[in-house]
């Protein structure tokens, strides 16, 4: 193809992206439950897959990434209803040894959990797989999981590159390793454990820093026996899983959007219900808070495991500061509405030990960068993160790159934006967040839909 038709294609693929518009003005009012949290519903639909039993899910997020999930696992012939009103689910567990093959290669969209956790388990089965996934999921790294799975046993093949198409070969032996995490990683850590239940003698990871947890507590749920200790967790393979009861807490990276929103939208006061507030995934409360925000957490209680809680913010001045790098694994994918408060900040916030930003679903340093830069801030990129400067948000044209979480970033800036701000490309925001325009309109953003 030349140059001329491919940019010719390009160009005319971005005048068919949809995009939305926010004006000026709105303010976030009342009390609001985002959807469920992705990070747990995919690992519940996996464990309860391979549990003994039925397993009952209470408001499972029926995003396209948590779809792509329980799609593979109806296409290796679990029974899976689903009550949509309810939002529940309900999963006729085929025990660990009870998967089927697959008819075509396993298609997991735009998830990268969806794949690196899959791939662990698969593994551990009879049959071969093949997984693939969009244009965004194609390009990221799989080299983290293969390395360590290949130790375990596993027969495993990626691109050269170290890209998906992610090819398993069935049957073989696994056995319990113990491995030591180069980054801090909880699709890897769950990767590793999930092909640990099929592996001879005791799997062992040991993390860096920590990354989320939901994997272990949810194993503790389904009666899997598993160690922590520290940076330490370790099982035995081998073990069974019994069918649970698992209530599934709004997402705490959905809810960050709402937090950010209220802090720097004049006259703002929301409520956040039932938030899960994980100590390994709510750095962002103290992120917002070491800026300013005006944050109380409320109504503490257990759900599935898991903390909740509900999450007052009214509006407040923000002030720039140098983010921890050691709260940065606990509100990694929350980086994209930081870095819109730090726009709104008075004076400079620095972040560092991000690197990781740059393999999500679209370099999130790069995108973030572009889009402030288009909003007329000032925002330095760094190997590993970002510098930048608060200002005035100025209404512009920003570009997602296909990114859910810049494109909620930058819809929720719309609230300080002193001009109209439209992001194309905005349809991936349905990988973790269905509805988010007609959400986010409820609660008070000026926000529509451009075709
Ligand atoms: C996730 C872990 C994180 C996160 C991703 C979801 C998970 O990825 O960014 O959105 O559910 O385990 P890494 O493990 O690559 O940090």
């Amino acid at each position: 193809m030349t140059d001329l038709w491919s940019d010719k294609l390009k160009s005319m693929d971005q005048r068919r992206q949809p995009s939305f518009r926010t004006q000026p003005g709105g303010r976030l009012m009342g009390r609001l439950r985002v959807p469920g949290d992705k990070s747990i519903s995919h690992r519940a639909v996996m464990l309860g897959a391979i549990a003994e039993g039925t397993t009952r899910i209470k408001g499972f997020l029926r995003a396209q990434d948590c779809l792509a999930t329980l799609k593979a696992f109806q296409a290796m012939d679990v029974c899976i209803e689903e009550d949509r009103q309810a939002g529940d689910i309900a999963i006729r567990g085929a025990g660990l040894y009870g998967l089927q093959a697959p008819q075509s290669p396993l298609d997991l969209g735009n998830s990268g959990t969806s794949m690196r956790l899959l791939a662990g388990l698969l593994c551990g089965q009879p049959f071969d797989t093949l997984l693939i996934g969009d244009v965004s999921l194609m390009h990221r790294p799989m080299q983290r999981i293969a390395e360590p799975l290949t130790r375990m046993g596993a027969a495993i093949q990626t691109s050269t590159q170290g890209t998906p198409p992610l090819r398993i070969i069935g049957g073989q032996r696994l056995r319990g390793i113990e491995y030591h995490m180069p980054i801090a990683s909880a699709q890897v850590k769950s990767s590793i454990l999930l092909a640990g239940l099929y592996a001879q003698g005791r799997t062992c990871v040991i993390e860096p820093m920590p990354a989320r947890d939901h994997t272990e507590r949810l194993l503790a749920e389904f009666a899997y026996s598993i160690e922590r200790q520290d940076l330490k967790v370790s099982l035995q393979g081998g073990g069974r899983l019994q069918a649970a009861m698992i209530e599934v807490p709004a997402d705490i990276s959905s809810a960050a959007y709402f937090m950010v929103g209220a802090s720097i939208a004049p006259g703002s006061d929301v409520t956040l219900e039932h938030v899960g507030i994980n100590p390994t995934r709510s750095g962002v409360i103290e992120i917002l808070r070491r800026m300013g925000s005006n944050i109380k957490v409320s109504n503490r209680r257990m759900a599935g495991g898991e903390p909740v809680a509900d999450i007052h913010v009214t509006s407040t001045a923000l002030k720039g500061i140098h983010i921890p790098p050691e709260l940065v694994p606990l509100a990694i994918d929350e980086f994209p509405a930081i870095l819109i408060a730090a726009a709104c900040a008075r004076g400079v916030t620095v972040l560092t030990g991000a690197e990781e930003l740059r393999v999500k679903e679209s370099d999130r340093i790069q995108a973030m960068m572009t889009g402030l830069r288009a909003c007329g801030i000032n925002a330095e990129p760094t190997a590993d993160g970002m510098i930048v400067r608060g200002g005035q948000l100025q209404g512009a044209i920003v570009d997602s790159h296909g990114d859910h979480r810049v494109a909620m970033a930058f819809a929720i800036a719309g609230l300080a934006a002193c001009g109209d701000i439209i992001v194309r490309d905005y349809e991936n925001v349905a990988t973790s967040f269905p509805d988010f325009v007609a959400f986010s309109k409820g609660a008070g953003l000026d926000i529509s839909v451009e075709q």
